[in-house]
């Protein structure tokens, strides 16, 4: 099956039998979230960047042939290991078949620029958490001297040269932060982005950038300072591991009244979601090779909300509220990034959770969804049994909210939409079971 088949259709449904807890040791992939957009960054050299530590998931596969399609060398030259050399460029395009199939085509307008000062980039469209606008990435291609025309299902930008600009985000965007680094770093001047996002994943990618040669400054207030350099170099790196990954296996741990050793897992990434688990009775220690996570004591209600790094990460979100439902008393998450990413529990409320959405910003400040009508609140009141059913995940995080629901379930669930899951969980079925969970596959149809 082929990247962009996957996109479509299930390999396979899963069935998995609730009630065993998941214990051992699990190795954590690379990060979905770096490695996209490292290979993305790739594209400023025409010399080869290798980048280990790639996991083996359908968001990579695309993105290989994303880049196949302009051109550009890909080869695997370990089983996680990579090598991009964008030695010409022979497509300034992506094709149709691309037009909403993730948030990577609308990274390359600035390399594309750069490399070949056009390009035609398919529109990722909105998806089943929010509607997801492009328009600061746009504005800000604007603002470095990119023309921007936008179609119904493309965006077409071009220049004569991009120039360093002054740009100020109205939300601490991780995608139009990324946007703008790769277009400044070689760009003619300095750019300085205000209010930034800051992400680990961001981090990580500027390491990369800068042992390419360019110069960036990220500073305390959320301003990172680029200053366009003439020519960037071949490298390797080794991307950060996945903390949403840790997280997901974490509270698995922690749902299932087991223990895991997380291996890769980094306490300074995962530090919010740590106390998080504390306050709900999940225990943590550092080993060797990773975290070891565990169930403490009886779970017990907590309120958070998911917020813009350091704060908590709206990809924890859906692991955590069903924790939330095997705890005692009633918790409230007050999601701030997405505007609608709770459609999701409306199948967990059919397998016996009492989650009710609402549409104010409940358990502290106001976000900048008040007063719009979106359910962007939960109050969860537990511990409520869930009952084994079939499910349709609708996206990838509530992916694993599902498949985590399964095991805690009694009796068997199976689970369709597992097209998404795979999107970013390398192996999921064999890495759950050998943590000693109930897990098999169906053949679709
Ligand atoms: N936004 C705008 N206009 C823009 C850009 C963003 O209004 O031009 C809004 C979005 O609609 C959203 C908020 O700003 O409400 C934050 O979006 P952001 O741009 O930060 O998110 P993203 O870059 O599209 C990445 C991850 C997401 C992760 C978020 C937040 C990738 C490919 N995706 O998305 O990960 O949830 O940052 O950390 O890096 C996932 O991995 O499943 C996933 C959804």
């Amino acid at each position: 099956m082929t990247g962009t088949d996957a996109m479509t259709t299930d390999r396979h449904l899963y069935r998995i039998t609730g009630g065993a807890p998941l214990k051992g040791e699990v190795p954590v992939s690379g990060a979905k979230n770096a490695v996209t957009k490292q290979m993305v960054a790739a594209l400023l050299t025409e010399e080869p960047v290798t980048i280990a530590n790639v996991p083996r998931i359908v968001e990579v596969d695309l993105v290989v042939g994303m880049l196949r399609q302009l051109g550009v060398d890909v080869d695997w030259t370990g089983d996680h290991e990579i090598r991009v050399e964008a030695g010409a460029i022979a497509d300034s395009g992506l094709a149709e078949r691309y037009t909403g199939a993730n948030r990577i085509p609308i990274l390359m307008m600035g390399p594309l620029l750069h490399r070949v000062r056009e390009a035609v980039i398919p529109l990722p469209g909105g998806c089943q958490i929010g509607k997801r606008p492009i328009d600061y990435h746009l504005d800000a291609l604007r603002q470095m001297g990119a023309e921007v025309t936008e179609q119904p299902t493309a965006v077409h930008v071009k220049t004569t040269g991009l120039v360093g600009a002054h740009i100020t985000l109205a939300f601490p965007s991780v995608g139009a932060t990324e946007n703008i680094v790769l277009a400044a770093v070689l760009a003619r001047g300095t750019t300085v982005i205000h209010n930034a996002a800051v992400e680990p994943e961001i981090i990580d990618t500027i390491l990369m950038l800068q042992k390419m040669g360019a110069l960036i400054e990220v500073q305390t207030d959320r301003r990172i300072v680029i200053e366009g350099v003439r020519r960037l170099t071949g490298t390797t790196h080794s991307a950060i591991t996945d903390r949403v990954e840790a997280a997901s296996f974490a509270a698995a741990a922690v749902a299932t009244g087991g223990s895991l050793e997380v291996i890769g897992a980094r306490q300074a990434d995962l530090t919010g979601l740590i106390n998080t688990l504390h306050r709900i009775g999940g225990g943590f220690a550092e080993t060797s090779r990773g975290l070891t996570f565990y169930r403490a004591r009886d779970l017990t209600a907590t309120s958070f909300r998911t917020d813009v790094h350091p704060g908590l990460l709206t990809d924890w979100q859906q692991p955590l509220v069903l924790l939330l439902t095997q705890a005692a008393g009633t918790s409230v998450v007050h999601e701030t990034i997405y505007e609608d990413r709770f459609g999701y529990t409306l199948q967990l409320r059919e397998m016996g959770a009492r989650i009710e959405l609402s549409t104010a910003c409940l358990g502290g400040d106001a976000c900048r969804f008040a007063n719009r009508d979106h359910a962007h609140s939960a109050v969860i009141s537990g511990p409520t049994p869930l009952s084994g059913r079939e499910l349709e995940i609708p996206d990838l995080r509530a992916g694993f909210a599902f498949v985590l629901a399964a095991l805690v379930a009694d009796g068997t669930s199976t689970i369709s939409g597992t097209r998404y899951l795979e999107r970013g969980y390398e192996d999921p079925v064999s890495r759950l079971t050998a943590m000693g969970g109930q897990v098999d596959t169906v053949p679709v149809g």
